[in-house]
Order: structure tokens, then sequence, then C-alpha cells
């Protein structure tokens, strides 16, 4: 009896520490704006009013940022060597969770409100609805002699300009930030060393008048 509570237990200890997955549902942006409103429309703003995403328009502003777009892996962004070097977390109220841009889902990594630490005014973060972090992976380019930094941000340009898209199509507020707390994200998140936040785009809507 004693070996069989043993075990249950064993197994309700692992079933707690499987991080929760969930899936999204299939993106859908069609029709949001026309190619030339989105691109006239995009801008830095620092002022968000709250609200939570929809898990579409979560599918959606992570499929514009980082998601697979052809039957061969490929995506959304191009990609030096075709080598995708970025992670993306998604931080709201209730966490952050990691994309797994493969499958279309998301995992839970941490259960706490970290958006403070996605820009250096620490007020804009937890102010909107989300903020996408890009982690790099600082091996993928290190055989590029002296152009591995290069390559990484010109990807984290495209993720960023695609998600500034993606937000004036929903006529959303967007602002990219370099002034990230790297640090505290990093041990937040439990990241290995080769693992660096450089990025963040904060989203949401703004503030109604
Ligand atoms: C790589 C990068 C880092 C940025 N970092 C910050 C930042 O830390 N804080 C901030 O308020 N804006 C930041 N911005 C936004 C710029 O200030 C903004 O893009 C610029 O003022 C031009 O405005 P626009 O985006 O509306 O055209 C950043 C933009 C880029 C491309």
């Amino acid at each position: 009896m004693k070996q069989y509570l043993s075990i249950l237990l064993i197994f309700l200890i692992a079933m707690t520490m499987i991080a929760e997955t969930t899936k999204l549902p299939t993106p859908s942006i069609d029709k949001k704006a026309s190619l030339s409103e989105a691109l006239a429309n995009r801008k830095s703003t620092r002022e968000f009013g709250g609200g939570t995403l929809t898990a579409q328009q979560t599918s959606n502003l992570l499929w514009a940022a980082y998601g697979i777009t052809r039957e061969d892996g490929k995506l959304v962004v191009p990609a030096a060597l075709n080598r995708h070097a970025f992670t993306l977390y998604l931080m709201t109220a209730k966490g952050v969770e990691r994309f797994n841009a493969k499958d279309n889902t998301l995992t839970t990594v941490v259960a706490k409100d970290l958006r403070a630490m996605a820009e250096g005014r620490k007020t804009l973060g937890p102010a909107a609805a989300a903020v996408v972090l890009l982690v790099a992976d600082t091996t993928v380019f290190k055989d590029m002699s002296g152009n591995g930094d290069f390559y990484l941000g010109v990807e984290a340009g495209a993720i960023c300009q695609d998600i500034y898209l993606y937000a004036a199509a929903e006529k959303w507020n967007a602002l990219c930030c370099g002034s990230v707390d790297a640090a505290g994200l990093s041990k937040a998140l439990e990241l290995p060393a080769t693992q660096k936040p450089v990025l963040t785009m904060i989203v949401g809507p703004g503030k109604t008048k």
C-alpha cells in the first residue's frame, strides 16, 4: 500500500512539473487592413490601454512575428542562412509563455507577470495587453566571423516590423524596446548563458478616448 502511495505521489509531483501547453487557433488576419494602410499606420506609441488579447489575436500576433508560412518550415521573416535564431516569449498579466511555431502552441514558462522588465521605464509593459520578448540564440552564427550580431539584428528587425504592421492592422499601439531588463529576464526565465533577451515589442489597444 505504502509503495502505491509513493508511486502516486511521484506521479502527482511529475504532473505539476510538466509545463502547461496550450494550442492556439489557426491564425487568420485576412481583411484587417490593406498592406498600404498597415505600412502607413506603423508607428511607435508609448500609451497603452490595458485589456487582454483573445486567443485568436494572440495566434495572429505570433504568426505575424514568427509563424511558419511554408511546407518546408520556413518563416514569415527572413533568416540568414535560414538559421532561425530566435525564440519568442509572450508576456502577459498571467505570466510568460514560450511560442512554439512548429505546432502553434504556447508553453507556460513562468506564471508571474514580468512585463515591467520589458522596458526601461517599467510602466509601459504592464499597461499593455501583451509583450513579445525576442530571445536570441547567440550560438547560431558563431561561425560567421564577426557578422553574427548583424545577422541577429536583421532577423530581429524583421520580427519587430511584422509585429508593428500587425498592430497597425488591428489599430493597436506598439513599441519596440531595446531598453530591456535582459539580466532580470534571463534569471526569471532560467535561460542558459547562450540565450540572450534582446528586444521587446509592447503591443495592445490604446486608451479609449
Ligand atoms: C532597435 C530599436 C530599439 C528601440 N528601443 C526603444 C526603447 O528602448 N524605448 C523607446 O521608448 N523606444 C524605443 N524604440 C522606438 C524608437 O524610438 C522609434 O522607433 C523611433 O522614435 C521612431 O519612431 P516610429 O517608430 O514611430 O517611426 C526602439 C526602436 C528600435 C528600432
